[in-house]
């Protein structure tokens, strides 16, 4: 079985195809654009997988992207009501759905003259996180975490993977979100594209760092309020 899956129409747009079970490859699309973070729909990166695999767009026997609409409807909608959020972002959110709508049209345009036999899956969320590590690892079974800021409206979900079943346990709903905060945090520090600075995610890597003092005395100077921005240099 064949299954290419797809982060279409979100940051870091990409593609990975896998064969019974096996990886056989995975690419962003920045890397041939050279765009960073482009976040529309990887046709490069699609193109690349199949061309490693050696197989045509018809080969396919199910295609997954990142985002189910229905996923989490009722707290949507009761948000949607209660809250009556900003006009624009409803608007862009839509744009976004009918995007992703027309991946079908999208992969026609890409590989003209090929047909497409692969069943179209929308896959929430988090579930496409937990998927896309545990159904490519060594394991039969694991206990399976996903946490990031927001997608189809909960930012973490953990439970238990075993064979082909994921059974979530729990999941944390908008407005929540560690990843939330921690674009927050990034955005105090300075950086430019929040959340997403490959500076900051470096810092993690390393655990306690020279930008740390300065985070720490800013901090208590300001007696925990919320400041100017200050760009912060990296060491290194
Ligand atoms: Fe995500």
């Amino acid at each position: 079985m064949i299954v290419l899956g797809l982060n279409a129409f979100h940051a870091d747009s990409s593609a990975a195809l896998v064969r019974d079970g096996k990886l056989i490859a995975a690419a962003e699309e920045e890397r041939f654009r050279r765009i960073k973070h482009w976040a529309g729909f990887p046709s490069q990166a699609i193109a690349y997988c199949l061309s490693e695999a050696g197989i045509k767009l018809s080969d396919i026997d199910h295609i997954g992207f990142n985002q189910d609409s229905r996923a989490n409807l009722m707290r949507k909608i009761t948000y949607f009501i209660t809250k009556r959020p900003n006009i624009n972002l409803v608007l862009r959110r839509l744009r976004n759905r009918r995007s992703r709508a027309g991946i079908p049209e999208l992969l026609e345009q890409t590989f003209p003259g090929e047909t497409i036999r692969a069943a179209i899956h929308p896959v929430e969320h988090h579930f496409a996180h937990l998927s896309s590590a545990f159904h490519v690892c060594p394991f039969d079974q694991a206990a399976v975490v996903s946490v990031d800021g927001f997608g189809d409206f909960s930012s973490a979900a953990w439970g238990v993977a075993a064979g082909n079943d994921i059974s979530p346990y729990g999941r944390v709903y908008f407005p929540h979100s560690l990843g939330i905060f921690y674009q927050a945090i990034t955005q105090y520090l300075g950086f430019p594209i929040p959340r997403l600075s490959p500076l900051w995610r470096r810092i993690q890597g390393h655990g306690a760092c020279a930008l740390r003092p300065p985070l720490i005395s800013r901090h208590h100077a300001e007696n925990c309020a919320l400041g100017p921005r200050r760009r912060v240099r990296a060491q290194s």
